[in-house]
């Protein structure tokens, strides 16, 4: 979901619901809390010690496409700078091109924001209005800028972990230097960044008559650079002598609704295509979902990345797209908020089961890992004697760097960690299936069925949000590493 941006996690639905749920003191009885502390104790206990079983990876990972500015700017206070008044009728729209548009979407989420708890990504196609809105945010003084991009945010993290990385993205050489030096980034510099606005609301804040049910974010754009994938022949380059053990592709939401020449689109995600054949089989290629309003852009993603991928990431709202879509041709937009266990892992069979059947003519491959994300789990489903190892400490590293991620902080408070996910679960909605217990002193539940492990570990969540932009990114990216080794 995302910008260029960034690829949340689903941590800004968050926000109201735990508090009211958590902080409510005639909920819990002491007993309760004490019987809760204990088993956040052990849980936490138990995720940090597979996370300290393993050595740190020394692999080599390439990574595409996208790189901007992230500008973070309070909604409420650019709406007062351009003067934006609430519009009488709100109305969604896919690209935005006036004013007009702008206040009747943002109207839109306001008025609809229950039911969609992820940020939105819309393209501004209009340059006067797009330097309007940027010069406004930059003049705030609350107004933050960062690196953003799937790809950049991967490769800081798994050069944070230890890996060799390979970038394929180009921002500007002052951005460039705030990557780590294990990065090299392939793109040439560009004289402008492609910036991202992410104009963020809390649950609450009003807008003329309207009021946020919760907090969210809206995301415009104006890409230049991101939706063409110029660094694509770059990377096809470069993969040859680098010889990476991974290659990840992400990015992609970028060419969400862009206005390109006629079936230059295509062109580009064939291009991709062909990188990902000339792949040697030995490189695993995961690729990092994201959300798609386009529905073509989507079964072209499908049919030119999905089927030359091993591995697919992806957060609870991107499953029943996928799923919709490899089943139906659409997509779906509504999506449950706090996903099931039972259901979700219905639904990863379901994928798994498809793509296994892919025909491997012509470069495509069979997955071998998929990898979902939730603010209540993580849950990674790998082929049995498939090149993925370390299905469970890969969970338990996913679920403690969610939690890191968005409290900010490296040491887990258990003061600002909540456990969500019931002690208990079903494997399936099918009946007869099997309940597992989670065992506090190994929290994470493996189990095996047909030619696959399904690994599943409870999420620690972070009670004091310090940042939720590009959480989905790093929690991908910190599973993923492990698995490479
Ligand atoms: C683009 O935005 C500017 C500033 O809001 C506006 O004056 C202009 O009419 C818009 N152009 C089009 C083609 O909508
Ligand atoms: C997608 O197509 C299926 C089958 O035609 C239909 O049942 C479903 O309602 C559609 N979903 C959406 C979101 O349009
Ligand atoms: C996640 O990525 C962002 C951007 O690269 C970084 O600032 C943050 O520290 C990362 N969080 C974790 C837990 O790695």
């Amino acid at each position: 979901m995302f910008s260029c941006s960034w690829k949340s996690a689903s941590v800004i639905a968050l926000g109201a619901m735990l508090l009211a749920y958590f902080y409510n003191p005639s909920m819990w009885s002491r007993h309760d809390d004490e019987d809760q502390a204990k088993r956040l104790d052990q849980i936490l206990t138990g995720l940090l010690r597979a996370e300290k079983g393993l050595e740190p990876p020394k692999a080599k990972v390439a990574l595409g496409f996208g790189g901007c500015e992230d500008l973070v700017v309070n909604a409420k206070d650019l709406l007062e700078k351009v003067n934006l008044a609430a519009p009488d009728i709100p109305k969604h729209h896919n690209s935005v091109d006036t004013m007009d548009e702008l206040a009747e979407l943002l109207a839109y989420f306001f008025r609809h924001g229950a039911a969609a708890e992820y940020e939105l990504l819309r393209y501004v196609s209009n340059d006067t209005l797009f330097d309007l809105l940027t010069k406004a945010s930059t003049s705030l003084p609350e107004t933050k800028s960062f690196l953003g991009g799937n790809a950049p945010v991967m490769a800081r993290r798994m050069a944070n972990e230890g890996a060799e990385v390979i970038l394929a993205s180009r921002f500007t050489k002052e951005l460039k230097e705030t990557l780590p030096e294990a990065v090299k980034v392939l793109g040439s510099d560009l004289e402008e960044n492609d910036i991202h606005i992410l104009l963020e609301y809390s649950t609450g804040t009003r807008w003329g008559k309207y009021t946020a049910p919760r907090a969210n974010r809206l995301i415009v754009h104006s890409d230049n650079s991101n939706p063409y994938l110029d660094t694509l022949e770059l990377l096809e380059t470069e993969i040859k002598t680098f010889k990476p053990q991974a290659l990840v592709v992400g990015g992609l939401q970028m060419m969400d609704n862009f206005p390109y020449k006629e079936g230059y689109r295509k062109h580009r995600l064939e291009k991709l295509r062909n990188l990902l054949t000339a792949t040697p089989s030995k490189t695993s290629i995961h690729f990092e979902l994201a959300s798609f309003t386009d529905e073509k852009l989507l079964q072209e993603i499908i049919e030119n990345v999905v089927y030359y991928s091993d591995s697919l990431g992806m957060n609870e709202q991107e499953l029943p797209n996928l799923v919709s879509m490899l089943t139906y041709g659409n997509i779906s937009l509504a999506a449950d908020a706090y996903p099931r266990i039972a259901p979700v892992l219905d639904q990863m069979r379901l994928v798994y089961n498809l793509l296994r059947k892919t025909d491997t003519a012509g470069g495509k491959r069979q997955i071998t890992r998929l990898h979902v994300h939730t603010l209540a789990y993580q849950a990674i489903m790998t082929t049995k004697g498939s090149a993925w190892k370390n299905t469970m400490h890969a969970a338990a590293k996913a679920s403690l760097t969610a939690h890191r991620h968005v409290c900010g902080s490296k040491y887990i408070d258990q003061r600002k960690t909540r456990l969500i996910m019931d002690e208990s679960f079903t494997t399936s909605k099918a009946q007869a299936s099997k309940r597992i217990l989670v065992q506090e002193n190994r929290p994470v539940s493996c189990w095996e069925e047909d030619d696959f492990e399904i690994c599943l570990a409870p999420g620690l969540v972070c009670t004091e949000v310090v940042q939720t932009a590009g959480g989905g990114d790093n929690i991908s990216s910190a599973g993923l590493l492990v698995q490479v080794q």
